[in-house]
């Protein structure tokens, strides 16, 4: 029982989170490429690639961009379509596109400056990404606030405020500058980062195990499980697409390049029809009559797949995949024929991929 004034005993909560946080760090934290320099190109580019995907699969892909551009310049230099298939099945490419940008900025500036206005303004770069850059690479006192943060803090001190509001978000981000250990604000950015991703986790959290468990509010008021509160339900939009992989028999293959204004810009995708609702056999075969065989010649048509789902955030793909063998190339068709051999030399969305694998 504790008989202290509750601001005083809030004092005391915020003054041993930090210490216990690091001391849980030291024997649980992560050990991880990026956690080994303090060189700040590298650092953002494993939070650029960690916007993106699990550590797990973050790890590769950091160490294939780490190898091929060990510097801001050498990325810089690279051509967007290298860039772009180094980063094949992340997804959100226009993260890509913006490592990219963000690569040359700092070429051009000739060094990375240790200058937060100058960071937070590189493209891609948001509240977060900023100050994981400000303090793993250069020690200054940024307090990070993703996802993970949000959810430690929420739970440990009993915030109910939806973390999607004006005021969330305002009272999370006052808590989380407050809390920070500004003698060793790297240190402890990793440490809460990893503690909701390990410990405090959104499914099944370890609080039997928890150091924090004895001053956490959530788990007190038996709150856990509804803590961080969302205000909007996310609303998710049906698309369905089919495509066409259109073949010869000399082994061409039809690609498009997407525009942009949509989902995938600039990457690559086999012909492709978009509807509200699954295609019939009837309707394929008219699209592929209107826009891929104009004249009248021998064609094989194979549905290799169907109804294979892809989620993005707001999004679920459904995709059907077709498979039409044509004599030869048509050289008016509307796209580049290229050899099917030399296919992973062009930057496909993961969902292509996935397709493509079907066909093996
Ligand atoms: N997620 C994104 N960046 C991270 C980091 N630096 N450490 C742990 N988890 C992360």
């Amino acid at each position: 029982m504790c008989f202290m004034p509750k601001k005083q005993y809030f004092c005391i909560m915020i003054s041993s989170f930090g210490t216990q946080l690091e001391q849980w760090y030291e024997s649980f934290g992560r050990d991880l490429p990026w956690r080994r320099t303090s060189d700040p190109y590298l650092i953002m580019l494993s939070e650029f690639i960690l916007q993106q995907t699990q550590i797990v699969q973050g790890m590769n892909y950091y160490l294939r961009f780490a190898e091929r551009f060990p510097t801001a310049e050498s990325l810089a230099e690279a051509s967007e379509e290298e860039v772009l298939r180094l980063w094949q099945g992340l997804g959100y490419y226009s993260r890509a596109r913006n490592l990219h940008k963000a690569a040359q900025e700092i070429a051009k500036a000739g060094h990375f400056p240790k200058d937060y206005s100058f960071v937070r303004a590189l493209p891609g770069v948001g509240d977060y990404t900023a100050a994981a850059i400000m303090s793993l690479a250069f020690g200054e006192p940024h307090a990070v606030l993703d996802g993970n943060v949000q959810r430690v803090l929420a739970r440990h001190f009993g915030i109910a405020e939806p973390i999607d509001t004006m005021q969330g978000k305002k009272l999370l981000r006052a808590l989380a500058d407050e809390l920070l250990d500004r003698q060793h604000p790297a240190l402890y950015n990793q440490a809460i980062m990893d503690f909701g991703a390990l410990q405090c986790k959104p499914a099944a959290p370890l609080c039997e195990t928890c150091p924090l468990a004895e001053t956490c509010e959530a788990l007190s008021t038996h709150q856990v499980d509804k803590l961080p509160v969302k205000s909007k339900r996310t609303s998710v939009r049906d698309r369905y697409l089919t495509y066409i992989y259109t073949r010869t028999q000399e082994g061409l293959t039809l690609l498009r390049r997407r525009g942009s204004g949509d989902i995938w810009q600039g990457l690559f995708e086999f012909p492709m029809i978009e509807s509200d609702k699954k295609l019939t056999s009837k309707q394929v075969d008219e699209f592929i009559h209107s826009s891929l065989v104009k004249v009248s010649v021998n064609i094989k048509v194979d549905l290799i797949a169907q109804d294979v789902r892809h989620q993005l955030t707001h999004q679920r793909l459904h995709a059907d995949f077709y498979c039409l063998t044509l004599p030869s190339a048509d050289r008016n068709a509307k796209g580049q024929w290229v050899e099917e051999k030399s296919l992973d030399r062009y930057a496909l969305p993961r969902l292509l991929e996935k397709l493509l694998e079907k066909m093996k």
